[in-house]
């Protein structure tokens, strides 16, 4: 069965990265169909919206979303997110948004003496109420007085001092973003970082994205780390029935980590490419194995 994908590359190091993660995918063999999709902040500059009208209805007739990141220093935050990740995640309601957060061989981590066996949690962060609702609202507007109220109870977590005392994290929509940043960074940096976006019970597409943002500070450089893209990919993998050639993915993402290439925010010197295709040649071979 063809799996119809929508590519959304979006802005910054999100083309550089997802150009590997499809290159990975396209190593296993599998029949996919590709829609590339130029929305984003360019998208923005020409047309005054980040996406199309009917953006929603495009990507509804695929089996799944991969996305690299939006957001623009030449275009607000809040007019690039709402416009287009923040729309499709409540236009869709994809309410569940996973995280794995492991730390894979040969990945450096900053917390002393703790290795692959401690860091392995599974973060749910709830995606579409919350802090990130909307709901909240000003007084005294255009006053001096003018406040911003938001009201939120949560408990206080312990990832950090004890990772390894945790599976899974059940977290709210800003506190799940909050703890999974953190969690990137003891599982080897941003670039590490994947996620699903789910609407459990639908037939309506995940969308699947590494947890990292636009990464202007080393977009155009070749640099990035497409771990996470790929991780995410391979999540993309089990999401549209495709359990054993995720399994096959990944295990090509942390053999790559182990052995390396690896970027220089894990430690290495290789290019984005460089790794991607060194994933994307193991990934054919073990699939070629397996076959
Ligand atoms: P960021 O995640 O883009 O960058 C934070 C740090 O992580 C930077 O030092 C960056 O160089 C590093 N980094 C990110 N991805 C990396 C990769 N693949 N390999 C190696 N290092 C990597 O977050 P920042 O700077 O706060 O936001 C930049 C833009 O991205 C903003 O416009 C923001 O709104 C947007 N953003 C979009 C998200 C999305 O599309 N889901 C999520 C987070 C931010
Ligand atoms: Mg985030």
């Amino acid at each position: 069965m063809t799996h119809r994908v929508a590519l959304l590359p979006g802005d910054g190091v999100g083309p550089e990265v997802i150009a590997e993660a499809r290159r990975a995918l396209e190593a296993l063999g599998l029949p996919f169909e590709w829609t590339e999709l130029p929305w984003g902040s360019a998208y923005w500059h020409e047309h005054r919206r980040m996406m199309p009208p009917d953006a929603l209805d495009t990507l509804r007739a695929h089996d799944a979303v991969l996305m690299g990141a939006v957001g623009d220093p030449s275009v607000p935050d809040h007019v690039s997110l709402w416009g287009l990740i923040l729309e499709i995640r409540q236009r869709f309601d994809l309410w569940a948004n996973i995280r794995p957060a492991r730390l894979l061989e040969g990945i450096p981590c900053p917390l002393a003496g703790r290795g692959p066996a401690d860091v392995d949690m599974l973060f749910v962060r709830e995606n579409t109420e919350g802090e990130y609702s909307g709901v909240g609202g000003r007084a005294h507007t255009g006053h001096a007085a003018e406040v911003g109220i938001e009201t939120s109870v949560f408990t206080p977590a312990r990832m950090v001092r004890d990772p390894a005392s945790l599976d899974v994290v059940v977290g709210s929509n800003l506190f799940g973003d909050i703890l999974t940043d953190l969690a990137a960074a003891i599982q080897g940096g941003m670039g590490m970082a994947a996620s699903a976006n789910l609407a459990p019970g639908t037939d309506l597409p995940g969308l699947f994205e590494p947890v990292h943002g636009s990464a202007p500070d080393i977009a155009g450089r070749g640099i990035g780390n497409p771990a996470g893209s790929i991780w995410s990919a391979s999540l993309m993998l089990e999401h549209v029935g495709e359990p054993e050639a995720a399994r096959t993915l990944m295990q090509a993402l942390e053999d790559t980590c182990r052995e390396g290439p690896r970027t220089r925010d894990v430690g290495g010197d290789a290019t984005t490419r460089e790794v991607g295709e060194a994933v994307a040649e193991r990934a054919a071979a073990l699939s070629a194995r397996s076959r």
